[in-house]
């Protein structure tokens, strides 16, 4: 669909909202509901495309789930529980329920498929093959493993100790994953740390992990007991909002019940770099960080982002490219060539719309170089069926002196199905 977006009157976005939950914590409540013995229940699931595709996943493997209203229960028969599913495994567009899955499904003794859109059959999968292959596994699929459909033959794996060669929150929990049920140890060695969410939830479902540093143990054979979790809002998703704030004059909002574990708020540590007027309360840490980020409109300083920021902050560098956009002088961000193999290639994708919209930045291999602060103009973008490009130009038309017009809107709901909603509210409080 297409949509035609224009701030009216200028009016400042103002108000508090919460966002919905976090994609990376819902599709591990799915999975670790389903490997658990008992009933788990989740609270502020988040009802977006990609982690229905992993509830989806784990129905056909013979899981019971139910909805009601805004409680998910998973009835868990623990690890070995699972089923043989007797059709393809549909991971739609969702890079970590693929991953994630093959993780799983590779010790377990029957026969799968996976398969995504057309997005996920040019997402590279060896990253994750390779390793689970040491361990044992038996996978093929197009150019060797690269790419899906990708076919699982369950085998028995044994532990092996493999350092990432990139810092990646995927591949390092498909191979915990595949090591809940190896024979002996399995060590995750990690570049610099990435979203640690598998290994929090492991420990919150009874099981034991060892975490030092960049260094994760975990032994097989483990069992988990189900438990009630509560999904706090996506940082990822707040994001955009933050942004919105820091750069649209007049502006001042709030986010309540938003996750802050520290592997993911490098969006933070970037807004207080840049100058902008933010203040972070952490309100309760049980399981994963809970707190509330206010940001208010200021002039902005462009940095250098780099090295261990970027895995804290890699699905925000869409919006962070944005933002750059209305600060003063030169923003460089680097060592993120992962960006290359997201749902779109979003080097390329963050360039080229900003470009379209008179925004002065320019692509470099690892990153890009964006100079500010550059006054935007309404142009004809899409999405390219990439919910944060998506939401990314929605943010944008905030600041872009005649309307936007945005192709393949509904993108946004992978992660963020009332996104335009809640930008409009935030105007309508004025
Ligand atoms: C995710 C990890 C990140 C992130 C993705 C979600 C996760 O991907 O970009 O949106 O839930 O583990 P990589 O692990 O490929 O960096």
């Amino acid at each position: 669909m297409t949509r035609i977006l224009h701030r009216t009157n200028n009016q400042p976005l103002s108000g508090t909202i919460e966002v919905p939950g976090d994609k990376s914590i819902s599709h591990r409540s799915i999975m670790f509901g389903a490997l658990a013995e008992g009933t788990t229940t989740v609270r502020n699931f988040l009802m977006g495309e990609d982690c229905l595709s992993t509830m989806e996943c784990f129905k056909k493997l013979g899981v019971d789930i139910t909805i009601d209203e805004d409680l998910v229960t998973i009835n868990g028969k623990g690890i070995q529980g699972l089923k043989e599913p007797i059709e393809v495994i549909d991971v739609g567009n969702s890079g970590t329920t693929a991953r994630l899955m093959l993780g799983i499904l590779s010790g377990l003794p029957f026969y799968t498929v996976i398969q995504g859109d057309e997005s996920i059959g040019r997402r590279p999968m060896k990253r994750v093959v390779a390793p689970l292959r040491e361990m044992g596994a038996i996978i093929h699929g197009r150019n060797n493993g690269e790419y899906t459909p990708l076919s699982i033959i369950g085998n028995p794996l044994s532990g092996i100790t493999y350092k990432l060669p990139v810092a990646s929150a995927q591949v390092k929990s498909a191979i915990l994953l595949a090591g809940l049920h190896a024979e002996g140890e399995t060590v995750v060695i990690e570049p610099e740390k990435s979203r640690n969410h598998t290994e929090k939830m492991i420990e919150y479902f009874g099981g034991k992990i060892h975490s030092e540093g960049q260094v994760i143990r975990l032994n097989g054979n483990q069992t988990f007991t189900g438990r009630d979790v509560y999904v706090p809002g996506d940082i990822s998703s707040a994001a955009f909002f933050l942004v919105a704030a820091a750069i649209v004059p007049g502006s001042k909002v709030t986010i309540e019940n938003v996750g802050l574990n520290p592997t993911r708020t490098g969006i933070i540590e970037v807004l207080e770099k840049m100058g902008a007027n933010i203040v972070v309360e952490l309100n309760d840490s049980t399981f994963e960080p809970i707190g509330t980020v206010t940001v208010e409109y200021s002039e902005l300083q462009g940095i250098e982002i780099g090295g261990d920021l970027i895995p804290k902050l890699i699905d925000e560098i869409p919006i962070i490219a944005l933002l750059a956009t209305q600060c003063k002088g030169e923003t460089i961000i680097k060592d993120a060539s992962e960006l290359k193999v997201k749902e779109t290639n979003r080097i390329d994708a963050v360039v080229d719309s900003l470009k379209k919209l008179g925004a002065s930045i320019e692509g470099t291999d690892d990153g890009m170089m964006i100079k500010g602060s550059s006054n935007l103009i309404g142009a004809e973008v899409s999405s390219l069926g990439d919910h944060r490009i998506g939401m990314m130009l929605g943010v944008a038309s905030y600041l872009t002196n005649s309307p936007i017009t945005l192709h393949n809107d509904e993108a946004v709901a992978i992660s963020y199905p009332t996104f335009f909603e809640h930008l409009q509210k935030l105007i309508e409080n004025n």
